[in-house]
């Protein structure tokens, strides 16, 4: 049998774990959830909400995908032969082929969006008519679609040369050009008129906005960034070596997350506020005000506003491509090892499926509008079936698996690098007690609260 893949260094796993969890989420569901949220105190109930209930969910999917040495359905049954657990892992393939045909429409309209500033479309001349530029572009049939089938393509075609040379190269190289093409939008965002009302929308602390629904959000909120409960983070962990210390880079990943969400957050919204514009939800966002400045910023500095539209939508694309190939990856790994197919079989055929599907969810912002599914159009289905339920339904049946069905000897193994991580050993009672009682307890409870309210 052919060797497993394997990544090369600490470096080439964070980034490309880190590469899974940056993207859409971070630049521009981040800001925009904070500013709802009351800033400052949410940011303080999703860093207690992190530690306490997702990163123990990572660190389950960590340790079971390197474990089993498999994607997420073989691992379970592997694992846990002969059981149910097969169909809950099977559940896992599904959710990131669901979110990675809508992710992948949304990644089509960066793509449009950077050709759009590479063609200089955001001038002094169009300031005027930029707010109907986004309904004009997604309502219309064609373009989106055929700006969805280059982002998924591009996002097979890196998939099909496999870990090292696709996925590790292409994110080692892209992820540090992304942090300092932000850091770049940034300085110049924070350096705009007007814009210390942005920084204190992120960071003045509101706690009057803290209830339970506020507390669910930044629960989402953290699994959708770091994309856990899909199988993403554990068909990467799959691919670490034995001796990688786990537990540092699911804190290195998170880390790099958090910060990238931080400084997108700072790009994004003074910039908004500077130009003197409601900053609402969702992609509208991005694609809708920061074109609107990049115009006005035209009329003094053409080239300067060219130069930094560009950099910023190709920042959005590069993020987001690095996002779906870890969901493209969950797929690969059960066609490759379940199903026995090659690598480029595999490729196609989730090509042909979520590009079919992606199509359906690119129409529902136009033709198929009037299409409702229990009152969402079909993308907004999709987004709230995932990121609503699915989601946090799959961490919770990682965290169990880990913590209840694995036997603690080799969860204590995997977590303390074979007791050889002094620190690890020190720490493992009480993550093992997060992993066991707390994560599962509330990811429950913030369920229910969800469901209710
Ligand atoms: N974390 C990514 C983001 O912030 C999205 C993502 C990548 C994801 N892989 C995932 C979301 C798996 C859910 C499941 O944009």
């Amino acid at each position: 049998m052919a060797q497993r893949e394997t990544f090369g260094s600490r470096f080439s796993i964070i980034m490309a774990m880190a590469g899974s969890a940056i993207g859409l989420g971070n630049i521009w569901r981040f800001p925009y959830t904070v500013g709802e949220g009351g800033g400052a105190a949410f940011i303080i109930v999703y860093l207690v909400s992190t530690l306490l209930l997702t990163m123990p969910v990572f660190m389950a999917e960590s340790i079971i995908g390197r474990t089993a040495q498999a994607g997420t359905f073989g691992a379970m049954q592997k694992l846990a032969p002969g059981s149910k657990w097969k169909w809950m892992g099977f559940l896992t393939v599904i959710t990131p082929l669901i979110i990675v045909s809508y992710y992948s429409v949304v990644g089509g309209w960066s793509f449009g969006y950077l050709l759009k500033a590479l063609t200089f479309s955001f001038n002094a001349d169009a300031v005027d008519s930029i707010g109907g530029m986004f309904s004009r572009f997604t309502t219309s049939a064609w373009t989106p679609i055929v700006c969805h089938t280059v982002f998924l393509g591009s996002t097979c075609l890196i998939v099909l040369r496999g870990v090292k040379k696709g996925i590790e190269k292409f994110a080692s190289i892209t992820m540090p050009l992304l942090f300092v093409l932000i850091l770049i939008i940034m300085v110049y965002s924070i350096s705009l008129p007007g814009a210390s009302a942005g920084l204190e929308y992120m960071l003045k602390p509101d706690f009057s906005k803290l209830d339970g629904k506020t507390i669910a959000s930044a629960m989402g909120q953290s699994f959708f960034t770091l994309s856990l409960g899909t199988g993403s983070i554990l068909t990467y962990a799959s691919y670490v070596k034995k001796d990688e210390n786990i537990l540092i880079s699911g804190l290195g990943t998170a880390g790099f997350d958090l910060l990238f969400a931080m400084i997108a957050g700072f790009a994004v919204m003074p910039a908004v506020f500077a130009a003197g514009i409601e900053p609402g939800a969702g992609p509208g966002l991005v694609f809708e005000t920061l074109p609107y400045i990049f115009a006005k910023m035209g009329a003094d500095a053409p080239w300067l506003s060219a130069a930094i539209s560009i950099l910023f939508f190709a920042s959005i694309l590069f993020a987001a491509l690095t996002s779906s190939i870890s969901m493209i990856e969950v797929g690969v790994a059960y066609l490759v090892e379940e199903k026995k197919m090659t690598r480029g079989r595999s490729v196609l055929l989730l090509f042909l499926g979520c590009w079919a599907l992606g199509v359906i969810c690119s129409l529902s912002f136009g033709p198929l509008a009037g299409i409702s599914l229990l009152g969402k159009t079909i993308f907004e289905f999709c987004d709230s079936l995932t990121s609503d339920y699915l989601m946090a339904f799959g961490g919770l049946l990682f965290i169990l698996f880990a913590g209840w069905k694995m036997s603690k000897a080799t969860v204590r193994e995997e977590l303390t690098c074979f007791g050889k991580s002094k620190l690890n050993v020190a720490l493992f009672p009480l993550l093992y007690f997060l992993i066991r009682y707390v994560a599962p307890f509330g990811i429950i409870a913030i369920f229910i609260t969800n469901l209710i309210w």
